[in-house]
């Protein structure tokens, strides 16, 4: 059981039973994300990834927002080395919530904006609550998403939408998010993290190896051809089904009883 962060981290990991509660934490200025905060967030996933407890992450925002996007104070005097410097860090943070055995759920209340809904983007599901908000202001800023929004957003929606919402500057409602695909579920803003919880719950409660499996197989086989894309999935499933679960699973429906899963692959 990780104990919790103190409270000045701009990112707190608090495990509680099998699941990682992740949480940004500036929220005076609405979770803006800076060097600081990609880089705590990154270490947060380690945790999650070697605990042995937590089999599943939710990443949340502390206050009004998920995440205001990336912190515009830090764009004053910036070089195009500094901002290119600042994008690999970003766009390492996502990459490490691909790379995770275990799934993250983001758990958005208010504003996602920018960064923050490029973080929601890299996340496996999302949850929103009824006063989500989520864009991609940046051409307000004279600029573009650049943590992989221009291209996650229109593989996930169309090119349409995606582009729409880009250079129109407009926030998406939690509802017109959820219609679009990007949410998995909307929730009255005060039962945000409960149903959350229960969420994280119901992909607790499956066999670890099995769901680590399907998060690898449908991220990769969404960047490859059908053919490659189904013989990965021939592949992943042939050799589960001699791990540790798969027997425990089988075994547990003959003998009618719940089965006791170890996360063995
Ligand atoms: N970077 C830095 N600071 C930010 C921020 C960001 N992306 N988003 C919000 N903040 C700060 C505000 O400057 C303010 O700080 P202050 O109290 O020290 O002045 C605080 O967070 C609260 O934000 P505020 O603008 O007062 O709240 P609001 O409810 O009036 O407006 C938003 C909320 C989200 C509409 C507005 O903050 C906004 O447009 N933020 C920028 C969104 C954006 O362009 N993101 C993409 C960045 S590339």
């Amino acid at each position: 059981m990780g104990a919790a962060e103190p409270a000045e981290h701009v990112v707190v990991y608090e495990e509680r039973g099998n699941v990682a509660w992740i949480t940004l934490n500036r929220p005076d200025k609405l979770n803006a994300l800076n060097r600081t905060v990609f880089a705590e967030l990154g270490r947060a996933l380690d945790r999650l990834e070697a605990s042995e407890a937590a089999v599943v992450g939710v990443l949340s925002g502390e206050g009004r927002a998920f995440a205001a996007g990336a912190d515009i104070q830090d764009y004053v005097g910036i070089s195009v080395g500094e901002y290119r410097a600042f994008m690999d860090v970003g766009r390492a943070v996502s990459d490490r919530i691909a790379s995770l055995r275990k799934p993250v759920i983001a758990a958005v209340r208010g504003f996602a904006l920018g960064g923050g809904f490029e973080l929601v983007l890299a996340c496996d599901l999302v949850i929103a609550a009824d006063n989500a908000r989520l864009g991609l202001p940046e051409t307000k800023l004279g600029l573009v998403p650049g943590g992989g929004g221009t291209q996650r957003l229109p593989r996930l929606v169309g090119k349409m939408r995606a582009t729409e919402l880009m250079i129109t500057g407009r926030f998406l409602t939690a509802e017109e998010a959820h219609a679009w695909g990007i949410v998995n579920q909307v929730v009255p803003k005060d039962e945000l993290l409960e149903r959350a919880a229960e969420l994280a719950a119901a992909v607790a409660a499956q066999a670890p190896g099995a769901v680590s499996t399907i998060k690898r197989i449908v991220r990769e086989g969404a960047d490859a051809p059908l053919p490659t894309a189904l013989s990965l999935e021939q592949d992943a499933t042939a050799r589960l089904i001699v791990s540790d679960d798969a027997l425990e699973g089988i075994a547990a429906f003959i003998e009618k009883r719940q089965p006791n899963f170890g996360g063995g692959q």
